[in-house]
């Protein structure tokens, strides 16, 4: 059975959140808790290609089984874009207000809005490595809504659902959202694959 996890984060929200979802018989360890401050190379250009970057990084030099996330909002019309490129669409810094303006710019008369948040993440224990997916189908809208949450949550609205991701809140955001979907998988595996 694994006791303890890394997950392969420096964000204590997100450290949270994952954890209210796994058994609290795995404890996580953020990057900080094993003293990792490294800049994690994330260069692949798939999802699942930067969560192994991340994951195996962190077992080759730290030796801690581990698990890593990468997400991505995946539009339609812009052929999927701008999927693994979400954080740096409108360039390097994560500039969330630059990249949402961008995207409605980029879908501005466009009729087919479906979009699509999708996260990867994979996991490792001993040399055996997990791939896991979560994906919320929804639209994106054509100007920003809410205030709450982060990244392109004012344009995006879930499938089924009137609000936006940032006018939800986080309690209902973080019960179906694509990263809940992800770990709740994770979590799935993790109790029911005995592990030594
Ligand atoms: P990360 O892999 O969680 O760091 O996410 C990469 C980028 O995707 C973020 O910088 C955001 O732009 C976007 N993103 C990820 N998750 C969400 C979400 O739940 N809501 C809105 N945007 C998100």
């Amino acid at each position: 059975m694994v006791t303890e996890l890394v997950f392969a984060t420096n964000n204590k929200h997100k450290l949270k959140e994952v954890q209210h979802i796994i058994s609290d018989k795995v404890i996580l360890l953020s990057l900080a808790d094993i003293n990792c401050y490294d800049n994690i190379p994330e260069t692949a250009d798939t999802l699942e290609g930067n969560a192994l970057l991340k994951a195996r990084y962190i077992k080759q030099r730290y030796g801690y089984n581990c698990f890593a996330d990468d997400t991505g909002l995946e539009v339609e019309a812009l052929n999927q874009a701008p999927g693994v490129y979400s954080a740096r669409y409108a360039g390097e810094g994560n500039d969330a207000l630059a990249n949402m303006n961008k995207l409605l710019r980029q879908m501005q008369g466009k009729e087919n809005r479906k979009a699509r948040f999708r996260t990867a993440i994979a996991l490792i224990i001993d040399d055996k490595e997990y791939l896991f997916e979560g994906i919320i189908n929804g639209s994106v809208i054509t100007e920003k809504r809410g205030e709450a949450g982060f990244g392109y949550d004012p344009v995006f609205i879930p499938d089924g659902y009137i609000q936006t991701f940032a006018q939800m809140g986080s309690e209902l955001k973080n019960q179906i959202s694509h990263r809940a979907l992800a770990v709740k998988e994770l979590a799935t595996f993790l109790s029911t694959n005995p592990h030594k």
